[in-house]
């Protein structure tokens, strides 16, 4: 079971995250040298990482990468790039180099998965382990873009593949293999229609082609849910 937080609105949810990311960091950093950090797409993180552009962290020495991308343009309000960008990057003194953005070609996204997961393995080294994945929780349990029944969730060998979506555009996604290679994962998890998804992930047996979110979390060593009293199970957890 991941270690489930609870707090009592969303902007407790945005300042224990952000506390924790800049831990993580610090912690990284005095080990390691560097933080290497995947961030999360969706809306959720955004308050998160405009509090951490205030956060006492040395960006010279942090790796950012993307844990899912839609295939938009880098400008299209939908990109999770443009997010985090304007929310956190521009913000920030991180060099450039630094910022490993996916390529979500249209035209080639096996081929843009194939390069992302290179770039992860340059970085990071063959076993392309980041110290933080930051993810998300959709209201159908999908986390990154593993939404249900399709064949990301099927994936053992690859880090990054092209997988299809629900909505806005197909995906660039990292697989659960990648994700669950993270040292930690943490969960983002606000608002009520979020409730049932969070329950089914924590509550449910075990059938990630169904709750995509425990082909993760399930049984990882390090893995938080920080979630605020609406997105909650009702019933305490067993
Ligand atoms: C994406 C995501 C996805 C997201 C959830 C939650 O690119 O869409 O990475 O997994 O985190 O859908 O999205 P919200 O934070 O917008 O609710």
């Amino acid at each position: 079971m991941p270690e489930l937080v609870v707090l009592p609105h969303s902007d407790a949810v945005h300042e224990e995250a952000a506390r924790r990311i800049a831990a993580a960091c610090q912690q990284a950093q005095d080990a390691r040298g560097v933080f290497s950090w995947a961030l999360s797409g969706g809306s959720t993180p955004r308050t998160t990482y405009r509090l951490l552009r205030e956060a006492r962290i040395d960006w010279s020495r942090v790796e950012i990468f993307w844990s899912d991308e839609r295939a938009v343009p880098a400008d299209s309000p939908h990109s999770n790039q443009r997010m985090a960008r304007e929310a956190l990057l521009d913000g920030v003194p991180i060099p450039s180099a630094s910022i490993h953005p996916m390529q979500p070609d249209p035209a080639d996204l096996d081929g843009a998965a194939l390069a992302y997961e290179a770039e992860m393995r340059r970085v990071l080294g063959e076993d392309a382990r980041v110290d933080l994945a930051l993810l998300g929780l959709g209201d159908d349990a999908h986390t990154a873009s593993l939404f249900p029944g399709t064949a990301a969730l099927d994936e053992a060998e690859r880090l990054v593949v092209a997988n299809v979506a629900p909505v806005i555009a197909p995906r660039l996604t990292w697989t659960p293999r990648a994700l669950r290679a993270a040292r930690c994962i943490l969960v983002l998890v606000v608002g009520a229609s979020k409730r049932a998804a969070l329950t089914r992930a924590l509550q449910s047996p075990y059938d990630p082609k169904r709750v995509p979110i425990q082909s993760v979390i399930h049984d990882h060593a390090n893995a938080i849910v920080i979630a605020d009293r609406e997105a909650a199970p009702h019933e305490p957890l067993a």
